[in-house]
């Protein structure tokens, strides 16, 4: 490999967003990190200006112009950017005038970092739960199965009728409590994986979402068509999403509208893994929002904010979803929920 083939191969594959912008600051550069930070490829980057770019960044555009006039680099921390048609980031920025003429400037996104924490915390604490929970739903689970097979030894030897009454009492609430657990454990199955179509998936559940809620509530589709079919278990995904799509027509009642976003997303991570290829799954209801005293933990069982609500519905979906090596996750505000599903896909995809 020559020198430069080596350079250019390095900036290449870094993860740093990496632009060379010129003396009026048009875009003369950017590697493929940048071209996914601007998610827009570097074909059609290359001479916009940083303006363009950076379209709500007037004070630190300035620091650029005056950084290029001064030939003194500087760094900002914590930079708040939206960048066109994108969330707000946080993002790390150095910048290097190269000359008069040249400015560089790199970009290290910082709330990944934040997200991936999180993230590896949200799905700790759900595996510690199911831990303790596995381990209470065994002890209550076999004195449950002794005090149903007494109540039956009983019932036969009881004399009359009216008192099997009572035995049957005690037969009925010990399958109660029985089903009750088995619910809280989750799924027991492993994913029967089979090559999926996650569209299909959510028609099938905007299908039987709209059979339930009232004419005012809308369910749209935002779909990318282009999320290759991946190896999951259809049945589950099903009732995941069903679970989150019906929460949010219980939450808007009369009328109101919630969408349904697919996008793909290119080497992302989950947790700790890194993916090359994600499927997410947004679920946006523009309803009252998820209460306040309660946003930490609607992921745990039994935590409900609905007077006829089980609080199984949320634990139950994050459980199915991580047999799936994904994740769920939720940021609530009055007028906007989302539920975003990311699912691994090339995990999925065995070939053979
Ligand atoms: N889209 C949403 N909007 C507002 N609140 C929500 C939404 N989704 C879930 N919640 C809240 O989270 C709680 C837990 O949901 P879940 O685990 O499905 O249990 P359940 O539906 O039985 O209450 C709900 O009771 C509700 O208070
Ligand atoms: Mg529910």
């Amino acid at each position: 490999m020559t020198r430069n083939a080596l350079y250019s191969s390095i900036i290449e594959n870094l993860n740093t967003a990496v632009l060379l912008f010129d003396r009026t600051l048009r875009l003369r550069y950017t590697n493929p990190a940048g071209e996914m930070l601007f998610a827009t490829s570097a074909r059609q980057m290359r001479g916009m200006t940083a303006r363009d770019l950076m379209p709500d960044a007037d004070t630190f555009i300035n620091a650029l112009q005056r950084a290029l006039a001064t030939l003194h680099p500087f760094t900002e921390r914590e930079l708040q950017l939206r960048l066109a048609d994108s969330a707000l980031l946080t993002l790390d920025a150095i910048v290097t005038p190269l000359s008069e003429q040249e400015l560089l400037l790199e970009l290290t996104r910082v709330d990944q970092h934040l997200r991936v924490t999180r993230e590896e915390h949200l799905l700790a604490q759900h595996h510690a739960h199911r831990a303790v929970l596995r381990g209470l739903a065994h002890e209550i689970n076999n004195p449950l199965g002794g005090l149903r097979g007494a109540a039956q030894l009983l019932e036969r030897e009881l004399p009359s009728e009216a008192l099997k009454e009572y035995t049957r009492i005690i037969i009925g609430e010990a399958d109660r409590l029985q089903n009750l657990l088995k619910r809280m454990l989750g799924p027991q199955g492993l994913p029967q994986r089979r090559l999926t179509n996650i569209h299909e998936v959510l028609e099938r559940v905007r299908s039987l979402v709209l059979a339930e809620v009232p004419g005012g509530v809308r369910l749209e589709r935002d779909y990318d068509i282009s999320i290759p079919e991946f190896h999951a278990d259809p049945e589950q995904l099903i009732q995941a999403l069903l679970n989150i799509v019906r929460n949010a027509g219980q939450a808007l009642g009369e009328q109101g509208t919630i969408r349904l976003r697919t996008r793909i997303q290119r080497q992302s991570s989950i947790g700790q893994k890194r993916h090359r290829l994600v499927a997410r799954i947004d679920v946006i209801d523009n309803g009252p929002g998820i209460p306040v005293h309660l946003i930490e933990s609607i992921f745990y069982p039994m935590v409900t904010g609905r007077a006829d609500g089980t609080g199984l519905g949320l634990s139950i979906a994050q459980a199915l979803i991580n047999q799936h090596g994904g994740l769920i996750e939720c940021a609530s505000r009055p007028g906007e929920t989302t539920f975003t599903l990311l699912l691994p896909i090339d995990n999925g995809v065995r070939h053979d």
